[in-house]
């Protein structure tokens, strides 16, 4: 049986308007379901959803005594990360999408998805999901619908986005929306049995930022799937905050409170994907006198404010976050939210039903069911395997967080004042560096390189640049983007944020992290908004302007003066070398690179000559 457009009609609540009624019918049309069913976010459709899938095998539902109201999944080998290599920026100039970005030509790529969306969802149900991201209604925040034939993605779009009834009604009062169609690909035939991780070995995740629409095919995972997130709140409204004057960002937002004062502050920081940036946007500080609250943990979007203000929101509801090397230890903010209404996906079983991965609270025990559904044991620990995928991923409620800040959900947002890149860097890149001028703070941005982590597929470890953390996230061409930043930063003004390089993961000659990292990670931001506030001088350096050693507050750790200065350590040598390598990446993006980008790279030459 398929959906007809009366079944559609049918279906449709009052508050959807015809404009999306009509696509519906179109894409059912196309794709053939079995049934459609606009979502309403209600506990009652979570309730239906969550049950059907436990029934059907895809969900495990947790121990309730221990998470109530949590489930498990486990996907494919083959669908465990976002997939770079299919993932397309479809504009007609293939210039626009720059080298960094896989182009597809959009009228060539419209023929290949009319394809493989034919029929594509046969056997399943059509689900309509309108979605806000950012707070309803507000200035800042954008509506979405993403067509799905997949109840986990309805139930993690739930979680990570304002989903339902409330979105569907300023759709219908008129504002603007973005399209997106996501199928598993992988159409039933009459009375077959699904499977627990339904997925199509090709897959496509394309964007078409000049009609604003996103079309995914083939897989079930992640940003691959869940089309707020990566597909939109960063490659399409990228491409949107580049025609509108705001920006869209791979950040992490906190408020810093300093409790003497009452003074707050705002921090946005992008790291790439699994570098830190939930465990910092829920740091619990080692040091006295400081607060953190956490506003978001992966997506920032900023645009001035009417005190002229850079105004930051986190367009997200919910954190889809790194479950392996979460425990209490380092990260119990993120262990608390977790503890109900979650869905983890591709952690291990424990026999009493409740979730492990490696790097959690308790040890390993003697028996559990691993990410792939296996009998896992010490012995197969012994032999390297992991219980966990090392993507594997919680999806959690932000209002559940214990430190969630009380202005989260601010319309206007947070104004920042610090703004942070980092990545893992083992060597080279010392803990902290101040920008010397905005100019440079592009210039770091656009210098960042990090070893690779399990959250794309890839070489694990291996470094490569990702300027902004934007490398798989940002929907137009690299350096026009970096344009992008050095005219909002002159839009902005005086009240455009210092950018600070950071580094936590700079190892020693016996490849142990020299800096403890984690909680103690409020030592740099005291010592950035201390720099804020007027209170201490920087030393000039190579890479930017360094705390004093006396000016930095080392309470209580085991850093004394000789272990801080490996900390800043520069060697003009391995910095000629990684300025030979960043000059040749520049190279590929042509005369798009600005002016005064180029012209950082002069200066920062000058300063590693000065050094030798
Ligand atoms: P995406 O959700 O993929 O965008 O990533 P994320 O940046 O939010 O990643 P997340 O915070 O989940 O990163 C987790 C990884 O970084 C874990 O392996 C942590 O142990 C590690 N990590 C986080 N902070 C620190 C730190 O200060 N020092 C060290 N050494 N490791 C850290
Ligand atoms: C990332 O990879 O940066 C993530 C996870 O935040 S995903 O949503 O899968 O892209
Ligand atoms: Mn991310």
């Amino acid at each position: 049986m398929t959906v007809t457009e009366k079944n559609v009609r049918d279906a449709a609540p009052s508050n959807a308007p015809a404009e999306v009624v009509d696509w519906v019918v179109k894409i059912a049309d196309l794709t053939k379901p079995e049934a459609v069913e606009f979502c309403d976010g209600s506990q009652e459709e979570w309730d239906r959803l969550t049950n059907q899938m436990v029934e059907s095998g895809m969900f495990t539902r947790l121990n309730p005594e221990k998470r109530p109201n949590c489930f498990l999944a486990r996907s494919l080998p083959s669908d465990v990360a976002r997939v770079e290599s299919r993932t397309f920026i479809c504009c007609e100039k293939e210039e626009d999408a720059g080298p960094t970005n896989n182009w597809a030509d959009p009228k060539e790529m419209k023929i290949t998805l009319k394809e493989k969306f034919t029929g594509c969802m046969a056997g399943r149900t059509l689900y309509v999901i309108p979605f806000s991201m950012g707070p309803l209604g507000g200035p800042i925040s954008q509506l979405g619908i993403e067509l799905t034939d997949s109840p986990y993605v309805v139930c993690n779009m739930r979680i990570m986005t304002r989903m339902g009834t409330k979105a569907m009604d300023l759709i219908n009062e008129g504002a603007e929306w973005v399209p997106a169609v996501h199928s598993v690909g992988v159409p039933l035939a009459e009375g077959q049995k699904d499977t627990a991780w339904p997925c199509n070995d090709e897959k496509y995740i394309t964007h078409f930022p000049e009609t604003n629409e996103i079309w995914s095919f083939g897989s079930g995972y992640g940003g691959n799937a869940l089309l707020g997130k990566k597909c939109y709140a960063l490659r399409i409204a990228s491409t949107m905050a580049r025609r509108d004057g705001w920006m869209a960002e791979h950040m992490l937002i906190l408020r810093l409170t300093d409790e003497k004062s009452g003074k707050q502050y705002h921090v946005t920081a992008a790291f790439p994907s699994a570098c830190g940036k939930t465990n910092l946007a829920m740091l619990q500080p080692t040091i006295p006198g400081y607060k953190v609250e956490t506003v978001g943990d992966d997506i920032a979007w900023m645009r001035p404010g009417p005190d002229g203000t850079l105004r930051a929101i986190n367009p997200e509801a919910g954190f889809f976050g790194v479950a392996p090397g979460t425990s209490h230890e380092t990260n119990p903010m993120a262990m608390e939210t977790m503890k109900e209404n979650s869905i983890f996906t591709n952690v291990a079983l424990t026999d009493d039903g409740d979730v492990w991965w490696e790097g959690c609270d308790e040890p390993l025990p003697e028996h559990l069911i691993d990410w792939q559904g296996n009998d896992y044991t010490p012995a197969d620990a012994a032999e390297g395997k992991k219980a966990a995928h090392p993507n594997s991923r919680f999806t959690t409620p932000a209002a559940q967080c214990p430190i969630i800040c009380p202005d989260w959900e601010a319309p206007e947002g947070v104004p920042v004042d610090a703004i942070l890149f980092g990545g893992r860097r083992a060597t080279n890149v010392p803990l902290v560096a101040e920008q010397y001028e905005p100019a440079h703070g592009v210039f770091i941005g656009a210098s960042v390189a990090s070893e690779q982590t399990a959250a794309a597929e890839g070489a694990v470890g291996s470094l490569r640049h990702d300027p902004f953390a934007m490398l798989p996230f940002c929907g137009y061409n690299m350096a026009d983007y970096w344009g992008h930043w050095l005219d909002m930063q002159k839009t902005v003004g005086d009240k455009f944020p210092k950018v600070y390089q950071v580094n936590w993961f700079r190892k020693d000659e016996d490849g142990k992290f020299m800096w403890p990292g984690y909680g103690d990670n409020s030592r740099v931001l005291d010592w950035i908004v201390r720099r804020a506030a007027g209170e201490v001088e920087a030393v000039e350096g190579v890479t930017g302007l360094y705390p004093k050693f006396e000016d930095f507050n080392l309470d209580g750790l085991d850093i004394d003066e000789e272990k801080w200065n490996k900390l800043f350590a520069i060697d003009p040598e391995a910095w000629e070398a990684e300025m030979k390598d960043t000059e040749k990446y520049f190279e590929q993006f042509g005369d798009h690179i600005p002016a005064e980008v180029a012209e950082q790279l002069e200066k920062f030459r000058a300063r590693i000559a000065a050094a030798k």
